[in-house]
């Protein structure tokens, strides 16, 4: 998250995530799933622009930066996850504080790539800075985790391996600058029907021979271990998902796997020149908007 500050307004780059790991532990009492995963932010940004006022309401606003159809589906006003970020914060503060928010977006919708809690997440930094709050870590992390389960991730910033429903996040750093295709097909995923479609791992496999991977540089080795315990379930809910996996079985990529819930399906490759090789070679297959993007540290 980049964050950019004058005394007339803040603005966030919201960057999207890909999981490079996910395994689904078991389902919860409370309807969620128990997960353990490796998340990496990446290039693909959004831009939050936050204007604050001492009352008032919460002007919020938001365009597609050239790509209208990629964010289709994003829910306006009251329900979109920055709008609940900033009332959450009035709220904890009780305070009628006002604002005017503008959003670019440019991470795809439904994707799994985690644009709306990134943009939640930026929204709680830029509310605690624009309306000088004051708040701590762990107070927004409080506030986030409320929002959504991928939202404290966000707000930590870095590559993480998350557990519980996500929001317990532990910083891991030592991942080298990593550089990915991703693909997003013509329709996304309900997280929500991902998961309840997800039989939880009979036998779990866990993320730490794959950090030691990336750790030690030995790319060929972390592709063939990328993991997402997701990827069947949104495989039956999406032909997309099937066709995705064979697409880039068909590419030079050091392997592939789904982000998150879906329904954007990412490659590793060797170095950004490489990834953008890829990016132009899949984009004439008519597959969906396709991306070069880094990430990791
Ligand atoms: O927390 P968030 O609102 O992002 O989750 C969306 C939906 O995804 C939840 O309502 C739940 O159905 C599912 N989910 C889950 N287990 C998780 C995270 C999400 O079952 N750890």
């Amino acid at each position: 998250m980049r964050i950019r500050s004058s005394a007339a307004h803040v603005e966030i780059s919201a960057p999207g995530k890909l999981n490079l790991h996910l395994e689904v532990l078991q389902q919860r009492p409370d309807g969620y799933h128990e997960l353990e995963s490796l998340l990496v932010p990446i290039s693909l940004v959004d831009t939050l622009r936050f204007h604050p006022a001492p009352h008032g309401e919460i002007d919020f606003g938001w365009e597609a930066a050239g790509m209208p159809g990629d964010v289709a589906g994003m829910p306006v006003a009251t329900k979109n996850l920055v709008v609940r970020a900033l009332e959450a914060l009035r709220r904890y503060v009780g305070r009628g504080l006002g604002a005017v928010v503008r959003l670019v977006k440019r991470v795809p919708v439904g994707a799994g790539l985690g644009g709306g809690s990134s943009d939640a997440a930026a929204a709680l930094a830029a509310g605690n800075l624009g309306w000088n709050l004051g708040l701590s870590v762990a107070e927004l992390h409080e506030l986030a985790a409320g929002l959504g389960s991928d939202v404290p991730f966000f707000l930590h910033g870095g590559p993480a391996i998350c557990r519980g429903r996500g929001e317990q996040v532990e910083p891991v750093t030592g991942l080298g600058r990593l550089h990915f295709v991703v693909c997003m097909p013509p329709a996304s995923l309900l997280t929500r029907d991902v998961y309840r479609a997800c039989v939880p791992a009979a036998r779990p496999v866990d993320c730490q021979d794959l950090l030691a991977s990336l750790r030690r540089g030995r790319l060929a080795q972390a592709g063939r271990l990328l993991h997402n315990r997701l990827e069947e379930a949104a495989a039956m809910l999406s032909p997309w998902v099937d066709r995705l996996r064979r697409e880039f079985a068909r590419l030079d990529v050091l392997g592939a796997s789904l982000t998150g819930s879906g329904a954007a399906y990412f490659g590793l490759c060797r170095t950004a020149r490489h990834a953008r090789r890829v990016a132009a070679l899949l984009q004439q297959r008519a597959v969906g908007r396709v991306y070069a993007v880094a990430g990791g540290c």
